[in-house]
């Protein structure tokens, strides 16, 4: 049976920083709210007139150099995202012409903050069909492009930033191993940017009412966002026979600290073992799992039994198994 293994993983974060002082400045807030309630210190922002393929096509390089791949050899590239450059062309052709990927197919998945595993999925179903060997999957976005800095329940959230792994194929027991992935309606009244869209495009009505900013009724996703990462956590560990002893790593969406801390003690896994990054960065949405497995990548080892779970606007959630290919 053909698998498909992480060989690489590289993340890209802008250098600019906004720290929470930097927000007492400008809305109603406190450095001690947002710790205590999100547990966010600082976010990266990437300078105004550039995209999110700015950050794609850096974390793509550093993948490319560290599986000595080159970029004529890339068969397929993924790129989830909310905040593509454009509407169109896609995320992915943009990030293929900055990396010179010139005999791939591509194209853009949009899951909201649940991309990364969306398209880790499907790069890995794209592999397991025997037909395509180097599959990119890249996940991120320019959150601060659509961040309303007049609301404060929900600008200090979010950051920017970007990750991409490659996938190859392996006959071991090594790569995706299992996924469970959900996609519900309900909530799309709660989490939702309503601008831009072909039922309301870009006009002074759309501008003058911020519909091209995020919306988000927190505590109505606060609650779903727990339950369900948490269920379907869980779900995946007994569908595959892990126990928490068995469980190495736990890589969550990175959104709310104390949603990732619930999330955890739902699994019975220890502090040590739960993947946490958002006091620096923020939550970037489909960046969040990948910016984890590039910063963690020299602690992982072959074998390591990987849960990857996240929850978006949709909603969108799941959970991914994970086995970590090799040693660093
Ligand atoms: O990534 C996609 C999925 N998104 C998520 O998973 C996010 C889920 N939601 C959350 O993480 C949390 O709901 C938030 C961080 C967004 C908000 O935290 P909360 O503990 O749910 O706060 P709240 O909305 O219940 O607000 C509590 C209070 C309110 O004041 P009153 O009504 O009690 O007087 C808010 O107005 O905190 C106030 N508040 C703030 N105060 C200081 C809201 N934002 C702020 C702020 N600074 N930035």
């Amino acid at each position: 049976m053909i698998r498909a293994a992480i060989t690489g993983v590289s993340a890209y974060t802008p250098e600019k920083i906004l720290t929470n002082a930097d927000f007492e400045k400008i809305v109603d807030t406190t450095d001690e709210w947002i710790m205590s309630r999100v547990g966010i210190k600082e976010r990266r922002v990437l300078d105004k007139g550039l995209g999110t393929s700015t950050m794609a096509a850096e974390a793509v390089k550093s993948v490319l150099e560290k599986t000595n791949t080159k970029p004529e050899e890339v068969e397929v590239i993924i790129f989830a995202t909310t905040t593509p450059d454009y509407i169109f062309p896609s995320t992915a052709a943009m990030t293929a012409e900055a990396c010179g990927i010139k005999n791939a197919l591509g194209f853009d998945i949009q899951a909201a903050c649940s991309g990364f595993l969306y398209a880790l999925e499907t790069g890995s179903n794209f592999v397991k069909s025997g037909q395509y060997k180097k599959v990119l999957v890249v996940a991120g976005d320019k959150m601060t492009s659509i961040t309303n800095y007049k609301d404060r329940t929900t600008c200090p959230l979010f950051g920017d930033g970007v990750g991409a792994v490659m996938l190859e194929p392996t006959e071991e027991e090594y790569g995706v191993m299992d996924s469970i992935l959900h996609v519900d309606g309900v909530g799309i009244p709660h989490l939702h940017m309503h601008g831009g869209g072909s039922v309301h495009p870009a006009s002074h009505e759309t501008v003058d009412n911020d519909m091209h900013y995020v919306y988000q009724e927190g505590q109505v996703v606060f609650k779903h966002a727990v339950s369900k990462m948490a269920d379907v956590s869980v779900e995946i560990m007994e569908r595959n026979n892990l126990t928490k002893d068995d469980v190495n790593w736990l890589v969550p969406h990175q959104a709310n600290i104390r949603i990732i801390e619930a999330v955890g003690n739902r699994m019975g896994l220890s502090a040590d073992k739960v993947m946490i990054n958002i006091q620096k960065y923020g939550n970037t949405s489909a960046g969040t799992i990948p910016i984890c497995l590039a910063e963690w990548e020299s602690q992982l080892k072959k074998g390591d039994n990987i849960i990857l779970t996240a929850f978006g606007a949709g909603f969108t959630w799941g959970s991914l198994y994970l086995k970590w290919a090799y040693n660093k």
